[in-house]
């Protein structure tokens, strides 16, 4: 239908004759014979219109033939052949299109003859056969184009979805480097305070065998000394190395090489305990508010220890309200899972907090570490929270600080809490004396340095044991068959074996004998697993503790043998 060539000649033969004409040249054409028949046949489909002019103003006069040209899709021009009357003179078709509103169009004057007619009606028929193509090519246009609106939309949604992933993605890698630096950051200071520990307990451990050397000589010059004028320069000596063993004490206590003795230790009795010491120690102007939990906080520690750690925290305290303030410690029980330092389980929390000056934060991280202090020179040692710190560590619980510049300072100690019905027998102190029997006794003494070997040799044999000494393990190991000892006196850290091993291979030789550990470090955990758990005597010590431990342990040893024999 699209390519017929619609005929419009109301009048006359014209039609007939034109239809003819085009239909003996092939080429497709219906006569329409109003006008109503030619719309309707146009909006059906056509090529091209042939009319001739006598019929334009009727058609025309209607508007609809106006208004179907002028809806006509863009790429559509419809062509019209017009077969015009004669005329005299020439007139320009533009003026005749433009006057009936026709666009494209072919004028062809009367009389014409049938090539004419037949070449225009061609030509109009390729002209619209253009126009289909433009058609075809503006529709598959069309087509491409709402295809790549289509896939340019897609292509928006899966930008706008992997935006979205990697936003995410980005989210969590930036949460995992954040965790990864924390956990550095962690680290890093663990390492930090694991090296300088090492390096602080090495020097401690011989410094504190120089005092220990110091200390027992000064006791045998005012025993050995004939005038009296020796005894306060002597006592004044001994009080140096006093405070010099509290400092080593200190240092022993951070590198948590420290000979704990632990026991079973009631923490809310033991702070009362405490309640003149702490009030005295930090004035009259600072009050001192105890809120302790009502329930037994049971810990196994060191009770010393415990003590020197609350003192140690309340005289920081104190120098940080030089205006007065006020000191609180409170205690309480907990059951801690998920904590980053310490496995899940119950607790015992001791906390001090004070309303002082506070610390700046950059120098909070550093307050743990030993000899840090911003106390004028002389006034501050900068192991108070050394002490504090190695202390909880070795107690295995963990200390930790809390504090904003003028809003004071709170330390926390968390200790594992112990179990009620755990052994609590507590040593016996008992008055230095000196046995009975001690002329009776041998004991070896086993100690790597020469001085510390000699000054415990000579007091032990100022009290009456006869004695013999070993510089080292293997030594003693060989003389032990020959002398046959009563006890054994050990100093942990040696170069060839620890007391620990020199304890566990003696009783192998000649069994279960008495022993003590003379040692100011020591890893306690390898000692308990080694040699059980042997009487300690911290160094530095005097002839008095020395006479006390090994009495103490002869008699119970007596006392043993006596209830075997008796049973
Ligand atoms: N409660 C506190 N308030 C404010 N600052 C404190 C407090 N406790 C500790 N500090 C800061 O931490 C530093 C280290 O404390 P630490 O107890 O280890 O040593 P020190 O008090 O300086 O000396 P010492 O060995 O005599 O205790 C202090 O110098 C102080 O700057
Ligand atoms: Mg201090």
């Amino acid at each position: 239908m699209e390519l017929r060539v619609l005929i419009h000649a109301p009048r006359g033969r014209d039609a007939a004759v034109v239809s003819s004409v085009l239909g003996g040249h092939g080429i497709e054409a219906l006569v329409c014979a109003s006008h109503e028949e030619l719309m309707a046949a146009l909006e059906e489909g056509a090529a091209s219109v042939i009319l001739t002019e006598e019929a334009l103003p009727e058609l025309f006069s209607n508007g609809r033939l106006v208004h179907w040209l002028r809806d006509q899709p863009p790429w559509s021009d419809f062509p019209f052949v017009v077969l015009a009357r004669k005329r005299d003179s020439q007139r320009p078709e533009k003026e005749f299109a433009s006057l009936h509103g026709l666009g494209n169009l072919v004028l062809l004057e009367r009389p014409l003859n049938a090539e004419t007619l037949v070449s225009a009606a061609e030509s109009a028929v390729r002209a619209r056969r253009r126009q289909y193509a433009a058609r075809e090519h503006l529709d598959e246009l069309k087509r491409t184009r709402g295809e790549l609106e289509r896939l340019n939309g897609e292509l928006e949604n899966r930008i706008l979805t992997r935006t979205k992933e990697l936003a995410s993605a980005n989210d969590r890698l930036m949460k995992e480097i954040n965790e990864r630096e924390r956990a550095q950051a962690a680290l890093t200071q663990v390492q930090k305070m694991e090296a300088i520990g090492r390096l602080t307990g090495g020097i401690a451990h011989d410094f504190n065998n120089l005092l220990h050397v110091v200390n027992m000589n000064l006791e045998l010059v005012s025993l050995y000394a004939k005038e009296e004028k020796v005894k306060p320069v002597v006592d004044r000596a001994k009080s140096a190395a006093r405070r010099g063993a509290r400092l080593t004490n200190q240092l022993l206590s951070f590198a948590r090489s420290q000979s704990l003795v632990a026991r079973l230790t009631r923490v809310n009795q033991l702070i009362l305990g405490m309640k003149d010491l702490l009030e005295i120690s930090v004035g009259s102007g600072i009050e001192v508010e105890f809120d302790l939990c009502e329930e037994d906080a049971t810990v196994v520690l060191d009770p010393s220890q415990l003590e020197m750690a609350i003192l140690n925290l309340a005289v920081n305290s104190k120098d940080a309200m030089p205006q007065g303030g006020k000191l609180k410690i409170s205690t309480g029980t907990r059951f801690l899972d998920g904590d980053r330092d310490l496995p899940e389980g119950d607790y015992v929390l001791l906390t001090v907090s004070d309303t002082g000056d506070g610390i700046p934060p950059a120098v909070l991280p550093k307050v743990f570490d030993p000899f840090f202090t911003t106390k004028p020179v002389g006034s501050g040692t900068g192991l108070g929270l050394s002490q504090v710190y190695g202390f909880t560590r070795q107690s295995g619980g963990i200390a930790r600080i809390r504090s904003a510049e003028g809003q004071g300072t709170t330390v926390e100690m968390v200790f594992p809490q112990a179990d009620e019905e755990a052994d609590e027998a507590v040593p016996v102190r008992q008055q230095p004396a000196v046995p009975a029997l001690a002329g009776a006794c041998h004991i070896l003494v086993v100690e790597d340095d020469p001085d510390v070997r000699r000054v415990i040799v000579e007091c032990l044999s100022l009290i009456g044991y006869k004695v013999t000494e070993a510089a080292n393990g293997s030594e003693a190991l060989a003389s032990l068959a020959a002398a046959k000892p009563d006890l054994l006196v050990v100093d942990y850290a040696m170069p060839d074996m620890t007391g620990a091993e020199v304890i566990s291979e003696a009783r192998k030789m000649v069994g279960d004998m008495p022993v003590i550990l003379a040692t100011g470090y020591a890893d306690m955990a390898a000692v308990e697993r080694l040699a059980g758990k042997p009487r300690i005597l911290r160094k530095p010590f005097d002839i008095a503790q020395l006479g006390d431990a090994v009495s103490t342990v002869l008699d119970g040893a007596r006392e043993k043998v006596a209830e075997a024999g008796s049973v």
